[in-house]
């Protein structure tokens, strides 16, 4: 990838990775990792799949189960940070800002209606993740396997949508001759950016 001159070609660059990742399943950049605080202010981080991206928006949205951690703590501090990796373009990024959590909504039903039975496992597990088990078990109801897709309808319940309104994004090229990183912040309706040292 060749150096960026301007900081617009940049933060273009960013946002178009983060589309691509959407389209590529192969790209790295689909599996961010995504960090929250708890309300002991403890830091918690884990991988999700970044399902869909809009620039316009400044957005980026990801699906969980209601009943999960990241839940909890979002609902005490919903200001969070995602983390991309590109290893091919040697592009890292990390985006923070707002998460809201649809549930239950019409916006979380939009997706809930396109995703596969086999992606509706992730939601169909009779405790919320997390929960202690005696034994080893998958947590899924034991007639799982025989539930067609209209039966798996009812784990709507535990599903749904996180919107990250993205306020500010540190966008870092490793390059051979000087690494380049610059910041990009929401300030009054308008993008402000500026070159830092990497
Ligand atoms: C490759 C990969 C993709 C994952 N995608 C998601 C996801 O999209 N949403 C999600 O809630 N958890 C996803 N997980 C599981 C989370 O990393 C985590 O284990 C789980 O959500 C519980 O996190 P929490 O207890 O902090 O809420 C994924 C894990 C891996 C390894």
């Amino acid at each position: 990838m060749e150096r960026f001159t301007k900081l617009d070609d940049f933060q273009r660059q960013a946002w178009n990775l983060l589309f691509r990742a959407t389209i590529e399943h192969s790209s790295a950049m689909r599996t961010p990792a995504l960090a929250t605080m708890d309300d002991r202010g403890i830091p918690r981080v884990r991988t999700v799949v970044l399902r869909k991206s809009e620039t316009e928006k400044r957005s980026l949205y990801y699906f969980t189960d209601i009943r999960s951690d990241k839940c909890r703590e979002l609902k005490h501090q919903p200001r969070a940070s995602a983390l991309f990796w590109d290893p091919r373009r040697h592009i890292q990024l990390r985006c923070t800002g707002q998460i809201d959590i649809h549930h239950g909504d019409d916006e979380a039903a939009v997706f809930w209606r396109d995703i596969s039975k086999h992606g509706r496992k992730a939601y169909a597990t009779e405790h919320a993740p997390g929960t202690p088990l005696g034994q080893y078990a998958t947590g899924l109801p034991d007639n799982w396997s025989e539930q067609d897709l209209a039966a798996t309808e009812s784990y709507q319940d535990n599903f749904a949508l996180l919107v990250h309104r993205i306020e500010s994004m540190d966008a870092l090229h490793l390059e051979r001759d000087g690494h380049q990183r610059a910041e990009f912040h929401w300030e009054s309706n308008q993008w402000r950016s500026n070159w830092v040292v990497p």
